[in-house]
């Protein structure tokens, strides 16, 4: 194959009307039958209105299934293949996860395998959607914040999730003996996602909301603070985050890039924390702290 070929890939999309109630679950089957294989298949909200899509490489394999499904006829069913370009593709690519070990005792499951897929016994499955919101676990930033909560598992038992995306942390933390979860994104659809993730997981959906950190009204207090945002967020937030901490108790931030570790470690110093664990990748790196059980410290 050429090497402009290798830049671009087919979607055959299938997007389902409003009305098209359980026409998710026949296509999925169809597309099974005809030797798709469930993991290729990606699943996701489109203003609401559910589709899928499969990935090709050659167009002819594209239009091929493409016609099978026309020739269907389908009510609420629309077919349409786009040819996607590398950047496009790589976003796409990123929602088209197998299962995989997020930390020692949890496996990521795309979402549309729950019922069919059966984790090894010593993980436990967490069912994630990713359609329109960050948080698959597949990025370095997520997977240190998993490994960080995990090691605190048991030593917590209300765990505010800012940023939360899919929502992935807040599940990370329900499985590790957190019982009261808050979780805030700015971005409405994200919150959308995370419901839906508590629910395919069978959690109560209770404590997510829409909010901005920067204009976060709540004075409550938490034992572990989580925030997997980007290092100018964390220094401009940190007042914030550290007054939700419970003195004597847990902050985690990842999302620090390695060009801005030292600026953001000596923005965190004047604070009353101690540094417990820093994780370092290959571009990103994340902290644990644990704040002074007598600290008090005036601000928002
Ligand atoms: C890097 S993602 C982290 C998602 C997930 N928590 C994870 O660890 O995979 C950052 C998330 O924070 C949200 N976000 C960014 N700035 C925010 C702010 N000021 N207040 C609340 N949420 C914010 C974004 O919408 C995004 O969903």
């Amino acid at each position: 194959m050429g090497k402009g070929r290798d830049n671009v890939l087919y979607e055959v999309r299938l997007n389902i009307g409003s009305r098209g109630i359980g026409v998710g679950e026949i296509l999925e089957g169809f597309l099974i039958s005809l030797g798709v294989r469930p993991e290729d298949i990606v699943e996701s909200t489109q203003k609401t209105k559910p589709c899928l899509a499969v990935y090709f490489k050659s167009y002819r394999a594209s239009k091929s299934l493409a016609r099978r499904l026309m020739r269907l006829k389908l009510k609420y069913v629309a077919v349409k293949i786009r040819r996607l370009l590398k950047k496009d593709w790589l976003n796409a690519s990123e929602i088209r996860f197998k299962p995989f070990s997020l930390t020692r005792s949890l496996r990521v499951v795309p979402s549309w395998l729950k019922g069919r897929y059966r984790p090894p016994q010593r993980q436990h499955p967490l069912y994630i959607n990713t359609s329109m919101a960050f948080g698959s676990g597949l990025h370095e930033t997520t997977r240190f914040m998993a490994a960080l909560i995990e090691r605190c598992r048991g030593r917590f038992e209300s765990f505010f999730d800012i940023g939360t995306g899919t929502g992935i942390l807040s599940l990370v933390a329900l499985c590790c003996g957190a019982r009261k979860v808050r979780a805030i994104d700015f971005n409405p659809d994200c919150i959308k996602v995370a419901r839906d993730n508590f629910r395919i997981n069978s959690y109560k959906a209770r404590g997510l909301a829409a909010g901005d950190i920067h204009h976060y009204p709540e004075k409550r207090q938490y034992d572990f603070v989580a925030a997997n945002l980007v290092t100018h967020n964390l220094v401009k937030a940190g007042r914030t985050l550290v007054c939700r901490v419970k003195p004597g108790q847990y902050l985690a931030v990842s999302g620090v890039s390695l060009e801005n570790f030292r600026h953001f470690r000596e923005s965190f110093r004047k604070y009353p924390l101690r540094c417990l664990k820093v994780i370092k990748g290959k571009e990103w790196a994340a902290f644990l702290f644990k704040k002074n059980d007598s600290a008090r410290i005036r601000g928002r």
